[in-house]
């Protein structure tokens, strides 16, 4: 598996594949809404990292590299496709952009479902803190939680 950033081409699949998780259901994120999304995301200059295996994108990483709460970047949002999931993909490619964040942000901060234990164990291993919840920020029936880390010393 390698890191590297993303390019339009890889898109198209990208979405498509990720359209199928329960996550991007319940928040509405179609096939085209998320293809937009992320071609928006990489027109705006925003951080794309992908995880490709033998060529092909099998997650990603979407990031802005500053600004939140004033003084850190934001992990908009990371997915991977679902026959890639819990064998380590996810792991590395939350190290590198914790190290490629790290280069503008010294801490970073994303949000998490209520609902979506699996995600919040997997940051919390990663040694990411939860320090509060947002209810009814983007969904009316769900919390979202606040995560952050410090990515190098003050
Ligand atoms: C959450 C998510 C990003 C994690 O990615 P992943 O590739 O499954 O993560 P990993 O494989 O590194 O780790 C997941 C679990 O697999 C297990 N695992 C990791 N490497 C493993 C390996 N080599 N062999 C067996 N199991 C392994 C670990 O027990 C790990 O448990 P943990 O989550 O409690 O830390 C991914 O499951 C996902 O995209 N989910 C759907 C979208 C989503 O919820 N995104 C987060 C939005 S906030």
């Amino acid at each position: 598996m390698e890191v590297r950033a993303a390019v339009a081409a890889d898109l198209p699949p990208l979405a498509a594949g990720l359209a199928g998780l329960d996550l991007m259901k319940r928040y509405d994120r179609d096939e085209p809404k998320l293809a937009a999304d992320l071609a928006q995301a990489l027109e705006r200059g925003d951080g794309l990292l992908l995880a490709v295996e033998a060529g092909r994108p099998v997650g990603m990483a979407w990031f802005l590299r500053q600004g939140t709460f004033g003084l850190g970047g934001y992990l908009k949002l990371m997915a991977i496709l679902p026959s890639a999931q819990s064998r380590g993909v996810g792991g590395k490619l939350l190290a590198v952009f914790e190290a490629r964040l790290a280069e503008s942000a010294a801490t970073g901060f994303l949000l998490c479902s209520d609902f979506n234990t699996a995600a919040q164990s997997f940051y919390e291993r990663h040694g990411w803190s939860r320090v509060g919840a947002l209810p009814g920020l983007v969904l009316p029936d769900v919390a979202e939680l606040i995560y952050w880390k410090r990515l190098r010393p003050r």
